[in-house]
């Protein structure tokens, strides 16, 4: 079968390693890829979103299946498009996608199927939610209702911080994702990531883990998109699992189906684990970033036949298999990073850090003049596999610092938690 796989980055690379060793697979193609995914992948001359485009691609290439990576094109309906036009797209639907593309449709999913998440309410005039906040005093939790690329959320301490979030919120800042504004009640306890696959009517789990958003050593600095990830997540261990399969998974699933908008694709849940058991932070509706580059390398089962099911809709009675070590990964970004930071520097020896055992995923690199260089923020992710969390951890590290590229950064201390519980 031939695969179109869209998507640029660290995840997308990781998912065109994982595709590539399916015996079902024939043919791989990316579009729009990086210099990682060109190694194993071809690099289709597409733009994702054009839809009639990636139509014509995949009648005059045959392919079988067009796999979506990021949320952009999951809100934008391209698998709608495919699907209308007879060409198999794994990923939901644009009604579907809502679950990642409005934070108020899936707190009001949740009310409707008993699901345990924060106390919220949703507003769409300023004066509303500033009623809200003062009634429920600080700390308080305050969010732009649409996609703010992870920016649209604050976590206020206070109440003046509060009120200022939601006035930013209505002035602006988020454009037309803060239309409209949830306030919620703050969690406490640890956050985890959980994955899980569906077919529209039966959905089986994949694997948990962890990142760290902010920039900097001791999470500190500014939330970025993801600086490094661990897969598994020890707090989430097998009873966890399976309490979050039926209390959170399996009612979501249900529920989208009598809704009349099966969800079909990667269940993607941010999981704060309280003292009474796991609630819902949020939803993404795709693979997570930099999650799918320690959630694959553990991957057993073949990720392609179980991306089909999920597609036809025969996902009852099957599993998907991960061995127990540990992967960690450590994101390189441009210094700068999340803010301004300059493109086109050059990395250096990726060759000595994969003869360490390391797999370097490109997050965002293009080749030029026959080197490669930095062509975004987060640009490479770092994985290595280990027997525990402290032997991945030092695997990973030992690939970064074999890596020669002056003008990035990384932080030190990926998988801090998880490694001191290991003692
Ligand atoms: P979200 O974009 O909804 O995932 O929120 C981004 C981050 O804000 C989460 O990963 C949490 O760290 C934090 N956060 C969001 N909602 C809450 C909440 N209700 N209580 C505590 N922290 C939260
Ligand atoms: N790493 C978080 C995300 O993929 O949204």
């Amino acid at each position: 079968m031939h695969v179109l796989l869209i998507g640029s980055g660290g995840r997308e690379h990781a998912l065109a390693v994982k595709l590539k060793q399916s015996p079902l697979l024939t043919r791989l193609s990316c579009a729009p890829g990086n210099a990682g995914i060109a190694a194993v992948a071809e690099i289709a001359p597409l733009d994702p979103a054009d839809h009639a485009a990636v139509i014509a691609f995949c009648r005059r290439e045959d392919v079988g299946l067009v796999v979506v990576g990021p949320e952009a094109p999951l809100v934008a309906g391209l698998v709608d498009d495919l699907a209308a036009a007879g060409i198999a797209a794994f990923g939901p639907s644009k009604a579907a996608a809502q679950l990642e593309g409005s934070k108020g449709y899936t707190k009001d999913l949740c009310a409707e199927a008993d699901i345990p998440t924060a106390a919220y309410g949703r507003f769409t005039t300023q004066a509303d939610a500033e009623a809200y906040v003062r009634a429920k005093g600080a700390p308080i939790v305050v969010k732009a209702d649409g996609l703010a690329a992870g920016k649209g959320v604050v976590v206020a301490e206070t109440l003046d911080e509060a009120l200022a979030a939601v006035a930013a919120c209505f002035e602006g800042a988020f454009g037309a994702a803060g239309a409209e504004v949830v306030v919620e009640e703050m969690l406490r306890g640890e956050e985890a990531s959980f994955f899980a696959l569906s077919d529209g009517e039966t959905a089986i789990p994949l694997a948990a883990a962890q990142d760290h958003k902010r920039a900097f050593d001791g999470d500190t600095g500014p939330n970025t998109g993801g600086m490094g990830a661990y897969s598994p997540a020890p707090i989430v261990d097998e009873a966890m699992a399976e309490q979050i399969m039926v209390e959170i998974i399996h009612p979501t699933v249900a529920a989208m189906k009598r809704r009349g908008t099966p969800f079909k694709g990667v269940l993607f849940a941010g999981l704060m684990i309280t003292a009474e058991g796991p609630k819902l932070i949020e939803y993404n509706a795709r693979f997570g970033d930099p999650e799918t580059e320690v959630v694959l390398p553990r991957m057993q089962s073949d990720l392609l036949a179980l991306l089909l099911a999920s597609v036809e809709g025969r996902l009852a009675g099957t599993t998907a298999r991960f061995s127990d070590e540990t992967a960690l990964t450590v994101v390189m970004a441009a210094k700068g990073y999340p803010g301004p930071y300059a493109k086109g520097s050059v990395i250096e020896n990726l060759d000595a850090a994969e003869a360490l055992g390391a797999t370097v995923y490109h997050a965002g690199t293009a080749h030029a003049d026959g080197r490669l260089v930095a062509t975004g923020g987060r640009v490479l992710a770092v994985t290595a596999l280990g027997s525990s969390v402290r032997d991945a951890q030092s695997r990973a590290y030992a690939a970064v610092d074999a890596i020669h590229w002056p003008d990035g950064f990384c932080r030190r201390d990926i998988g801090w938690r998880a490694a001191a519980r290991e003692g």
